[in-house]
């Protein structure tokens, strides 16, 4: 609890309208989309970098979390105040302060809505690749903190291929730039890298400056439809070993189709096993002859059926029902346990039938769909509660099988609260360490989100 001194100063630091303690404004700030939640002490809005250095040096002097917040659309419980604590939230920090058309770099506040910056970069002929499926939602400090894959990953890369810079306040206060406006820096330690992706636990980044590509000239979507999974997984290996990038290439299982087509009362697939979706761009001509040469493919693996989508509304249709798988699984069970695993892509059809083995083994629902392009597949155990024991079982038998293949427990949604048990597995005790070390060197008091990452038990 904050004594009431301390909230007399975090008003002033923030303006008393931008400093909430009201039940009803905690509340809100209490949940990610993984539907954990704790409730925090208080909800601060602060303005800039400055109000948000402010917050940390009275947290450290007196000893209170605090909690960076994006949209609350993280799937591994980053965000959630586990440890009560100050929440910080950016809807005051939410602008693109700039697009500079010369070289091609947007500079944005963390606040900013993803897809209003794809949007804003689009109506200049440019193109910020990144795409989480929470897109209209999400925000990009959000995505800087989790280090976000999306739907484009397979061709452009992660949300680190585009962070050139940093504005961070450290746990302890100071502000600094990390990177720049440049493409090449290699001035000391890459702080830019090790901000990405670290959860929220080094830094608040307060202001990213971001690399755009000029948009491509046409656009392409083909959809697949297979009569089973197995065939499914193998056309999608079978892509990138035929040496084709698609920008997209989307996996979805029956049990996936089933729930988003109930979702949206839609027919998508006529009954399919499962869909492949993938997306081509680049100059017309070779859009046209990657799709001719995807079609074949996709063909020799067994698909039933390969149509492309004819306007932009068919594309439209197509990914927001993939969009939409997510919260559709939640029609199946009340609960979902949702992992995502990556192996290397050769071995898609491995893990997927691994998948199949261990929910039969254990009776549970399993339902596969994701980024098959770039080996990430989000497997979601649906369950309810009575379930938890197996589904945590299943969980460990999966990071297993997929540590045998030489993969990662997680590609894009981070460690969070969900997978710190299970880091351990994937890092061993060195390594784990020595990123422990690096927490402590910068956050020697542990005030920046903690309790997420390590276990409690190294905390
Ligand atoms: C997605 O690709 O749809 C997201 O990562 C969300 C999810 O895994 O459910
Ligand atoms: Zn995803």
């Amino acid at each position: 609890m904050l004594n009431p001194s301390v909230i007399k100063e975090l008003k002033k630091i923030v303006g008393s309208s931008h400093l909430h303690i009201a039940a009803e404004e905690l509340v809100v700030y209490s949940y990610d989309a993984t539907q954990k939640e704790a409730l925090p002490w208080a909800v601060a809005r602060p303005a800039d970098a400055s109000e948000v250095s402010r917050i940390l040096v009275l947290a450290n002097r007196e000893r209170f979390p605090v909690v960076p917040r994006g949209a609350g659309t993280g799937m591994s419980g980053g965000s959630v105040p586990v440890q009560g604590g100050v929440v910080l939230t950016f809807e005051r920090m939410n602008r693109i302060l700039e697009i500079d058309e010369q070289n091609l770099i947007a500079v944005v506040e963390p606040g900013v809505v993803t897809g209003d910056l794809q949007n804003e970069a689009e109506a200049r002929g440019l193109f910020y690749p990144p795409d989480p499926a929470s897109h209209r939602f999400c925000t990009i400090g959000g995505n800087v903190a989790e280090c976000a894959g999306g739907l484009r990953a397979v061709k452009y890369g992660v949300t680190r291929d585009y962070v050139l810079g940093l504005e961070v306040v450290l746990p302890t206060g100071e502000i600094i730039m990390t990177g720049g406006r440049t493409l090449k820096n290699v001035a000391g330690y890459d702080l830019t890298r090790l901000m990405v992706g670290s959860e929220g636990t080094l830094g608040v980044v307060t202001k990213v400056i971001l690399k755009l590509l000029p948009l491509p000239e046409s656009v392409r979507t083909l959809v697949a439809f297979f009569a089973d999974v197995d065939h499914a997984a193998q056309a999608a290996s079978s892509i990138i070993a035929g040496r084709i990038m698609p920008r997209a290439l989307e996996f979805v299982d029956q049990a996936a189709l089933r729930a988003v087509e109930g979702y949206l009362k839609e027919d998508l697939s006529r009954g399919a096993a499962a869909m492949l979706l993938v997306e081509v761009d680049g100059p017309e001509t070779s859009t046209l002859r990657e799709v001719a040469l995807i079609r074949e493919l996709l063909t020799r693996s067994g698909a039933a059926g390969v149509e492309m989508a004819e306007t932009a509304a068919d594309r439209e249709r197509l990914w927001k029902a993939r969009r939409s798988i997510s919260p559709a699984l939640y029609t199946l069970k009340p609960k979902k346990i949702n992992e995502d695993i990556v192996v290397p892509r050769s071995r898609i059809p491995d893990i997927v039938r691994d998948i199949a083995g261990i929910a039969k083994k254990h009776n549970l629902l399993i339902v596969n769909f994701g980024h098959a392009g770039d080996g990430n597949i989000h497997t979601n155990i649906l369950i309810d509660e009575a379930d938890r024991p197996r589904a945590e079982e299943a969980v460990k038998e999966l990071f297993e099988a997929v540590l045998r293949m030489g993969g990662s427990i997680t590609g894009e949604h981070g460690i969070g609260l969900s997978k710190a048990a299970y880091l351990p597995m994937e890092l061993g005790p060195d390594a784990l360490s020595a990123m422990k070390r690096i927490k402590d060197a910068f956050d020697p008091n542990q005030i920046l989100n903690p309790g997420k990452i390590f276990q409690q038990s190294l905390l």
